[in-house]
């Protein structure tokens, strides 16, 4: 391998001592997390990078993992005023995939031999929502006789629920914590919301067996590099498995873009996802074996934001495969990416792009979270 060098200007002993910590697998504090997240120079950046980038192969290999995305539906009952698919909204034509539409796409993912895909909602409690999931739930296992993983994404939910999904078939569930600071919590959330039961929901789904998955906004006003060090800490504290992060981008239609997409210019975007990568990579280096998502809000930022994720440690990606009709009412963001071409296609050209930097995409295989896997050996579990 090329030698780098690491006589770097910025901070340089500081920087010069997480880099010998890194190489020898040593602990990394909290401050040091904060260093790497403010990192400048862009050659120090390079490094830090390429070092996430060695963790990832040494602890979950080379290949990208694939998952189908399922975007069920845009129907949300919460209010975060960051989200475009907020319920205030009323900008968006609100749909709801019908059960064929969603057999569709699970048949469609076993076919090509996804082995993985993620359904994902606004956020819905009441009875006909649950049943309905645990329904498609039940279906699913039928119709791949168990071999394809479902990752539920469908936000807060009672412990019944969450375990009666896990029965039906689901084995993993991403819910962001979007920002572990309590405070900060509470800015960008209504008061209906609560950073507490937020946490909860995390524990309980750790509890009722799910492979565990969350992540943050990155580089929302009046988050600090320190706040952003902290949400690694966190990660580790509720022993997560899978991480899905991505920078904050405004969105016009929310109390908390309105004022801020005019301003949301090309630096303002670089600087952005610059930190979403740094993110990314601090995260693999601290936590090397779980999953880390290269996610749509880096494309969103770069044509080539998904090989830039990639590149600085994640080893996930999530293709929408969704009937292209709903998918610009999935508007989380601005300029969300859409994707026109057919899934086929944009799936053959993301596995063009992904090879170009020496990796690919891994199909027919689970995925599963290394850290989530030694677990299970280590409880005897098969
Ligand atoms: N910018 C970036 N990500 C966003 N999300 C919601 N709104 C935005 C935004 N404006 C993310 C949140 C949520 C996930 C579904 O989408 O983190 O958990």
């Amino acid at each position: 391998m090329q030698k780098i060098n690491n006589k770097l200007p910025d901070n340089t002993t500081m920087f010069e001592t997480i880099i010998k910590k890194i190489n020898n697998a040593e602990k990394l504090s909290v401050k040091d997390l904060e260093h790497l997240l403010s990192l400048e120079d862009e050659r120090a950046q390079k490094l830090l990078f390429e070092k996430a980038y060695l963790k990832k192969k040494q602890s979950t290999g080379n290949k990208v993992f694939l998952r189908g995305l399922i975007e069920l539906s845009n129907i949300c009952t919460e209010d975060c005023y960051y989200c475009g698919i907020r319920k205030s909204n009323k900008k968006y034509r609100r749909y709801f995939l019908s059960r064929k539409e969603v057999v569709d796409c699970i048949n469609f993912a076993y076919r090509n031999n996804y082995a993985s895909v993620v359904i994902q909602a606004g956020e819905r409690k009441d009875k006909k929502f649950v049943d309905y999931v645990t329904d498609i739930l039940h279906e699913t296992r039928k119709l791949t006789k168990g071999n394809l993983r479902i990752t539920l994404s469908l936000g807060e939910q009672t412990e019944e629920t969450y375990r009666k999904w896990y029965e039906a078939g689901a084995r993993r569930y991403l819910l962001r914590i979007e920002t572990s600071n309590p405070k900060l919590y509470a800015e960008i959330h209504p008061e209906s919301s609560s950073f507490e039961d937020r946490k909860n929901c995390l524990k309980i789904l750790k509890k009722t067996g799910y492979q565990l998955g969350t992540g943050v906004l990155i580089g929302f006003p009046g988050q600090t590099v320190a706040d952003l060090a902290k949400d690694i800490k966190f990660y580790k504290d509720i022993d997560v498995d899978m991480i899905g992060m991505g920078p904050y981008i405004p969105h016009r239609d929310t109390p908390m873009g309105k004022d801020l997409y005019s301003t949301f210019d090309d630096k303002a975007r670089k600087k952005s996802l610059l930190m979403g990568l740094k993110m990314i990579a601090a995260t693999k280096i601290y936590l090397p074996d779980i999953n880390i998502a290269a996610t749509t809000a880096l494309e969103a930022l770069s044509p080539k934001g998904l090989e830039q994720g990639v590149l600085a440690g994640a080893n996930v990606i999530m293709i929408n495969i969704n009937d292209h009709k709903y998918k610009k009412s999935y508007i989380l963001y601005d300029n969300k990416p859409c994707f026109e071409s057919d899934i086929l296609s944009f799936q053959s050209d993301l596995n063009k792009r992904i090879k170009k930097i020496g990796s690919e995409l891994a199909f027919g295989v689970f995925g599963d979270a290394v850290h989530y896997t030694k677990k299970q050996r280590q409880y005897g579990v098969k």
